[in-house]
């Protein structure tokens, strides 16, 4: 088969990946190539002062340092992703961190400040409940921006529906909260949503957050959050870095005061992973045609949770005729464990290599041992 420059890596290094997959039934394997290309795409943007990667989306060690050294920091939800961080990364600046805690116990704020660690304050709770944390503390407040983005209802943060942000009608309290704490607010942030394809979506984040940030003056930083989407389809659109540049570039012209920051996960690394699986069975029933494979949604579970598009190819019979449509489903007690429906492959057979893409992103971390099934290894090639 012809193959062309906008192919996506796995199509190049396919026979390292049915190699791999002699040796082990399931495994995602990620390319680190990818993601250091996908990183160095980003940090190019002239308008962002600082990339923070969301480190829930991929937590793979090889991964992170490969961000790492292309120039990324780190955005964490947890104690449990900053010590991860920290292990994978000995040497690291912890100024290079930023810990953004969602609904978490006092004692995570004060083991954030005893590690000397940035923290982002989604609520005013914490400023009510436990002032004596934050005097003299520099922090960063995460605001609601009011209309939720994303692939998936799942994964809009915005709007009361969304427990995630400070609202807006409460920045008159937020202020005075801060006074009455002694804290600095150095940073406002907001997270719209994941898998968002329009550019617009920062310029309107950046638009709102300015207008919070004019009542701190202490304020130079604006993180717009991630959400930058990832083609789902080989012939989607990539999304548009050099309109969301431009547009960021304009803000700035218009606020020099302020530094942008971006926070993406998926666009880091969904395209760099694959899921590796095998055909286990094939079935026909009524006008339905099944393939099984080895791995269900205890290892990806995204198509059954947001119903999510992940192509799959046949690796083992690439270049033969995708002749037949068929579901892919796996091996797990829940008829949601579904990969893909209507999808067309060659006539599949027991022990073809099946491939999963865009997997790298809220893949192998989501997963679990459901039914006692063993979570795929993970490979970096
Ligand atoms: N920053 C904050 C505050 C976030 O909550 C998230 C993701 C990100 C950054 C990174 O978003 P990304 O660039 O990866 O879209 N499991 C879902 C996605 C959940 C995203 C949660 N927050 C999925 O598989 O689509």
């Amino acid at each position: 088969m012809q193959r062309n420059l906008t192919d996506p890596w796995w199509l190049g290094k396919r026979d390292e990946l049915l190699a791999i997959a002699e040796q082990t039934q399931n495994a995602y394997v990620y390319d680190l190539d990818t993601v250091d290309a996908a990183a160095k795409k980003i940090l190019s943007l002239k308008s962002v002062s600082r990339v923070l990667y969301a480190v829930k989306a991929n937590f793979n060690p090889d991964v992170i340092r490969t961000l790492a050294k292309a120039g990324a920091d780190f955005d964490c939800v947890s104690p449990g992703e900053v010590e991860h961080i920290c292990n994978v990364l000995p040497e690291i600046d912890k100024s290079r961190i930023l810990f953004t805690p969602n609904f978490a116990p006092r004692s995570e704020y004060e083991w954030g400040i005893s590690e000397g660690i940035q923290i982002t304050l989604d609520n005013l709770y914490p400023l009510q409940a436990w002032p004596e944390l934050f005097a003299g503390q520099d922090l960063m407040i995460r605001m609601d921006p009011g209309e939720g983005q994303g692939h998936h209802e799942h994964v809009k943060t915005a709007g009361t529906q969304s427990k995630f942000g400070v609202s807006r009608l409460e920045i008159d309290e937020l202020v005075e909260l801060v006074r009455a704490t002694g804290a600095r607010v150095v940073g406002i942030h907001a997270h719209s949503g994941s898998g968002i394809l329009d550019p617009e979506n920062w310029r309107n984040v950046a638009g709102q957050l300015v207008r919070v940030a004019e009542r701190f003056p202490e304020v130079r930083i604006l993180d717009l959050g991630g959400g930058i989407g990832v083609p789902e389809n080989r012939d989607d659109a990539e999304f548009d870095l050099q309109a969301l540049d431009e547009m960021l570039l304009a803000f700035c012209a218009d606020y020099p005061k302020y530094d942008l920051w971006l926070e993406p996960g998926r666009y880091l690394v969904s395209p760099a992973g694959v899921l590796l699986t095998h055909v286990t069975q094939v079935k026909n029933k009524g006008d339905m045609r099944y393939v099984g494979v080895s791995t269900g949604l205890n290892s990806l579970i995204r198509p059954a949770l947001y119903g999510a598009y992940h192509e799959i190819v046949n690796l083992s019979q690439i270049d033969n005729e995708s002749s037949h449509e068929v579901s892919v489903v796996g091996p797990i007690c829940e008829t949601g464990d579904r990969f893909g429906s209507d999808r067309m492959l060659p006539p599949s057979q027991e022990n073809d290599v099946i491939l999963i893409a865009t997997a790298g992103a809220y893949g192998q971390v989501m997963s679990s041992r459901y039914n006692l099934r063993d979570i795929p290894p993970e490979i970096t090639i």
